[in-house]
């Protein structure tokens, strides 16, 4: 084969592996089939032994070993399932043996309303958690991972020495992405997740188990119940952090003032190395509410600047609603 003809080889078995790796993403985070780069993938195929694509595809996704112990939904994975089958059919003569032998595993399988969703690390390995399928379960929002989460967890990754031996609390933690990311990659000494729902704070505990951060050797990792309308000033002087970390905590204006007057005790407590850093994320769905949050915060003295350093997009969520990172200081 001529070089010219290697080089576009290389070119598309590179392509291939994007797109196979932006599948496997999209799949273990449960993003929408629609969301799936449908037309690049159609390309590949064109280019490619169109069964053995799909043979990778279902060894990425449905046969990896994550997927195996910790499995996205039963209806989330025949639905994936049966896309595929359709998009395999639309190109091959032949049905193919192994969409099928996948498809009877999901549909042998019981429904459950608790799912897996995994989120890949650019070092390798993944952060796997438990959560609900619903947005909105149980009569909370904090049983799923929101935009805000996984934006904060990729600014983290970005900005390690923002945590490294600093001692960190986050406030309405949820299902724990960003603290499980923080705690694995960014060297914090002691880190502190908390929230103020039993079933919330029930899931959090098993997910920060599942991933590991109470074996020994990482930081001194503890979920705490903290209601930010009713810890007391002693509690949070016990924990005394340095570093105050939420995503998605301003969404509702009934609660706003109250989480503004914690920032401000927070940031009220003596730290014995340096001024303490209170950093937000929030998907700015209502700007009203998001800019009240913004003038609460200045009429108690609340500083903030607007942290606009370009972030890597690593995870795969909705970015249509504008994500806005704030650090708070006095
Ligand atoms: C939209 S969810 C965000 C969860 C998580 N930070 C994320 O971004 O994926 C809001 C979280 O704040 C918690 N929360 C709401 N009000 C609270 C309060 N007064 N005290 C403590 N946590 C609260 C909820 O239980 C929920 O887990």
């Amino acid at each position: 084969m001529s070089d010219r003809g290697k080089q576009g080889d290389n070119v598309h078995d590179a392509a291939k592996k994007n797109i196979l790796a932006e599948f496997q993403a999209l799949f273990f985070a449960m993003r929408s089939l629609s969301s799936y780069p449908w037309h690049s993938f159609e390309r590949a195929l064109q280019r490619a032994d169109s069964s053995q694509i799909f043979v990778e595809l279902l060894e990425r996704t449905c046969l990896h070993p994550v997927c195996q112990k910790k499995p996205p939904s039963a209806k989330y994975r025949r639905r994936f399932l049966t896309e595929l089958i359709k998009r395999h059919e639309a190109t091959a003569s032949e049905p193919l043996d192994e969409l099928y032998d996948a498809l009877a595993v999901v549909l042998a399988s019981e429904e459950q309303c608790v799912c897996y969703k995994s989120y890949f690390l650019p070092a390798g390995g993944a952060i796997t958690l438990a959560e609900n399928e619903a947005t909105i379960s149980e009569g909370t929002t904090g049983m799923v991972t929101w935009e805000a989460a996984l934006y904060l967890a990729e600014w983290a990754l970005g900005n390690p020495q923002a945590f490294q031996h600093r001692v960190v609390l986050e406030l309405g933690s949820g299902m724990g992405l960003a603290g499980v990311a923080v705690c694995r990659s960014c060297h914090p000494k002691r880190y502190t997740f908390s929230d103020c729902h039993p079933g919330v704070l029930r899931r959090l505990r098993d997910n920060v188990k599942l991933n590991g951060l109470e074996d020994p050797g990482g930081p001194r990792v503890a979920v705490e119940e903290l209601d930010w309308g009713a810890v007391a000033d002693e509690r949070l002087r016990d924990l005394r952090p340095d570093t105050v970390i939420a995503a998605d905590v301003v969404y509702d204006p009934d609660v706003i003032d109250t989480l503004v007057s914690l920032l401000r005790r927070l940031l009220a407590i003596p730290v014995l190395t340096r001024p303490s850093d209170i950093y937000i994320a929030s998907a700015v769905r209502n700007p009203d509410t998001y800019a009240y949050f913004r003038r609460q915060c200045g009429k108690v003295g609340l500083r903030h600047q607007v942290l606009t350093e370009p972030v890597a997009r690593i995870f795969p969520y909705n970015r249509t609603s504008a994500i806005e990172m704030i650090r708070l200081h006095l």
